[in-house]
């Protein structure tokens, strides 16, 4: 509520001059957790008897009470109990609807996932008979399904995550990277405008700005994507920024850096080089491995695009970065260690083309929001590390059939005899 108000005022500084007093009548307590300040959707629903004390907030506002952007519409905002997250059965996306559906008791979380390699229905086991969750297993790109879904939940709010995210793939067969994260992006943003979604999130990452040498990416920096993976990122991005400058599609969009953490598929360089070094193969560092990666937590993650969907500005971007840059091949060696692995195991191999030398973002803009990553790298790869050395049944059925087409296609040349 206090940000509500805060953000009320901000832009009254700029935007307009007639005053409205609106009057909250509350069931609930004004105090912390899930009390008025928490927000204002909960509060009608919890005040069908939930709470006994009463609150009366005042907000008094610079803004008009009509439509557009008044205090209706700010208030509006907390109006959002159906959220569709597609591309929710993957690692990020399944992070934020176990981590939401404990937070948010008053929303429902209704997944759509195509179920691609990459989704899992395992990394939902923990929320899967929750009844703020449900799962339909469906394609982004597919119009009928998206509409069907969106109708039959009464959907509120979109929080895309569906993609595929893996740079590598990206450079061995980029068509599915086309198709689910431009034309998917373009089915879902159409879908929901004509639907009258009230709010759209983008999952975007910062590999759309390409690399860069020294200093920090802004949220207004060019973007030069340089693999077809980001490329489609940003070929997403774009659209969804079309679609509110012409459409007045309320959206926003975070930009993440390399997120890790449990249920990350076993592809990605830190569960490869984990469960490869659990089993003594060798890791295959690419050419120098003195690239540089940011890594955030994926609860970090999560948690920003949680507030960027409640109290982001429409149309804006977000950087989400974990302020925790390290070379490769430190990752790799502190991996070694935390094991009890030796350093023998490392393979420095061809590189991969067009690879980014260094990413790093300003992420001044989501901190004043709210947000703050954990600090402690070395603590939580260390959580990490130990995630996959005490859940083998997740990754050791994964590390099979396609898994391994895709391990000799990649790695095979690289490795000789040993991959
Ligand atoms: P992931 O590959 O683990 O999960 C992607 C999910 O999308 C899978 O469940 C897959 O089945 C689903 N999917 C793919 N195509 C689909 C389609 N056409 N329709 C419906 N579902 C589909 O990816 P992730 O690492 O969890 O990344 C999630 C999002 O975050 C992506 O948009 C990615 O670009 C972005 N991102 C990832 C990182 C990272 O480090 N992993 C960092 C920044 C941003
Ligand atoms: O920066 C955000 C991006 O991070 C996300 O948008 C992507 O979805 C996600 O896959 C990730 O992209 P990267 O290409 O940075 O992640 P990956 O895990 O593939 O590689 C991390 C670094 O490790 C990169 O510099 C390449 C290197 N690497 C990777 C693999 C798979 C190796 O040296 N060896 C490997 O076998």
């Amino acid at each position: 509520m206090r940000d509500t108000i805060l953000s009320l005022s901000l832009k009254a500084k700029r935007e307009r001059k007639t005053h409205s007093v609106v009057v909250v009548l509350s069931p609930l307590p004004l105090g912390e957790g899930p009390g008025v300040r928490d927000t204002i959707r909960p509060l009608s629903l919890m005040a069908r008897g939930e709470r006994k004390t009463h609150s009366v907030v005042v907000v008094l506002s610079p803004l008009p009470l009509g439509e557009g952007p008044g205090v209706r519409d700010v208030l509006e905002r907390w109006d959002m109990k159906n959220i569709l997250v597609t591309g929710g059965a993957g690692f990020i996306g399944s992070a934020y609807v176990r981590n939401m559906i404990a937070r948010r008791p008053d929303e429902r979380y209704i997944v759509l996932d195509k179920l691609t390699y990459a989704g899992n229905l395992d990394n939902l086991k923990p929320v899967q008979n929750s009844p703020q969750y449900r799962f339909y297993q469906g394609d982004i790109a597919d119009r009928e399904t998206v509409h069907a879904i969106i109708e039959q939940e009464s959907i509120d709010a979109i929080v895309n995550f569906a993609a595929d995210s893996h740079v590598d793939r990206s450079i061995l067969e980029p068509d599915a990277f086309i198709r689910t994260d431009v034309f998917g992006v373009y089915v879902l943003l159409e879908t929901a405008r004509a639907m009258g979604v009230k709010r759209f999130h983008q999952v975007s990452t910062d590999e759309v700005y390409g690399s860069i040498p020294e200093g920090k990416f802004r949220e207004g920096d060019p973007l030069e994507p340089n693999s077809p993976y980001a490329a489609s990122k940003a070929g997403g991005e774009l659209l969804v920024r079309a679609y509110h400058v012409t459409y007045g599609l309320h959206t926003t969009v975070t930009r993440g850096s390399n997120t890790f953490g449990p249920y990350q598929y076993p592809e990605k360089v830190l569960p490869l080089f984990v469960t490869e070094a659990i089993d003594d193969r060798p890791l295959p560092v690419y050419g120098d491995g003195m690239q540089v990666r940011d890594w955030l937590y994926v609860d970090d993650h999560a948690d920003a695009v949680d507030l960027a969907l409640h109290k982001g500005a429409p149309g804006e971007v977000y950087n989400v970065g974990g302020d925790q840059e390290r070379h490769n091949i430190d990752v790799t060696r502190l991996i070694l260690q935390l094991l009890g692995k030796p350093e023998t195991l490392i393979r420095h191999v061809e590189d991969r083309p067009g690879h980014d030398r260094r990413y790093a973002l300003d992420s001044s803009k989501i901190r004043a929001l709210g947000w703050s990553p954990a600090q402690d790298f070395e603590a939580r790869l260390a959580e990490t590390v130990r995630w996959y050395q005490t859940n083998e049944w997740w990754w050791r059925k994964i590390k099979t059939g396609e898994y391994m087409q895709y391990f000799k296609k990649q790695y095979g040349a690289r490795l000789g005899a040993e991959s």
